[in-house]
């Protein structure tokens, strides 16, 4: 049964059952829209204003104006948290609902906002690692937007989870982009690595917050392509976003990374990552 929370849409708060939208809106004839997903510590949004300025990018990339100033948002978002759990904002923005279904952008149309929040619910594998199987990476050129059109992310995740892993890493032209919901880093030669910031990647904070611990801490880390053949012989991989954190990847394509344990390095920034969080 569908939990019946309050949520925002377009001015109002309202229980979820009773938030609709027209059938001609443009995110759902389209997907012509983006999002953002912002975890919250026991009330207090992580990173908030790096959400915030990715969000502003996402719109510029599809050139749509922000509805709302950031002060504007952190008061949208307020009545919806819960200062006694860890939870995560999940906003929407489309084009709004257009008079018919035509491709061009509609004028004078507002846009639909959407914005609810939800349990971090715990997830298995967050300590004792997870399998992932690489996959050819077949998104298209404007993955550094966080758009709703997901199909091909929905696509690659369902491929690894029928064959029984917990992400799809991409590769693209061979080398690895990202994974199907995260971002992936690896250990080679005690240095940290993980894919530069480009238009085939979404640049994640939880990506930006590990490069400044690692940094902070006195760490090697890389921004720099990794081939496939480096995934392959990498002594720890993870992949990480904002509601899943950083997750070992214990075995790659059937094979164990390492010793198929989640590896020291993995341990010690998962250890700093955590002292962050609570630090904030
Ligand atoms: C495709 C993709 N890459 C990377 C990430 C990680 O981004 P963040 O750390 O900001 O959650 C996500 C998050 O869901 C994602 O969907």
């Amino acid at each position: 049964m569908m939990e019946n929370k309050t949520v925002y849409l377009n001015n109002q708060y309202l229980p979820l059952a009773d938030a609709k939208i027209s059938v001609l809106d443009r995110g759902f004839l389209f997907g012509d829209g983006v999002y953002e997903v912002i975890p919250s510590y026991y009330g207090k949004l992580f990173h908030l204003q790096d959400h915030l300025q990715r969000l502003e990018n996402s719109l510029s990339g599809i050139r749509l104006t922000n509805p709302y100033s950031r002060k504007q948002w952190q008061a949208i978002f307020a009545p919806l948290l819960d200062a006694s759990k860890n939870q995560y904002i999940y906003l929407q923005i489309t084009r709004g609902v257009a008079p018919k279904r035509d491709h061009s952008f509609p004028e004078d149309t507002a846009p639909t906002v959407f914005v609810m929040c939800s349990d971090i619910a715990p997830f298995a594998g967050q300590n004792t690692g997870i399998k992932a199987v690489t996959i050819d990476d077949s998104r298209w050129q404007f993955c550094n937007l966080k758009t709703i059109a997901l199909l091909a992310n929905i696509l690659h995740r369902q491929n690894a989870l029928d064959q029984g892993s917990g992400e799809a890493i991409l590769i693209k032209d061979g080398t690895v982009s990202e994974g199907a919901a995260s971002n992936v880093f690896v250990v080679i030669d005690d240095i940290l690595a993980t894919p530069p910031k480009d238009n085939t990647i979404l640049p994640g904070i939880t990506r930006d917050v590990i490069i400044d611990i690692a940094k902070q801490n006195g760490m090697t880390c890389r921004e720099a392509p990794i081939s496939l053949t480096q995934l392959q012989t990498a002594r720890e991989i993870w992949v990480t976003s904002s509601t899943r954190e950083i997750v070992p990847v214990i075995e790659l394509d059937g094979q164990p990374v390492a010793d198929g344990k989640p590896g020291p390095t993995w341990r010690l920034m998962n250890q700093l990552f955590q002292t962050y969080k609570q630090s904030l």
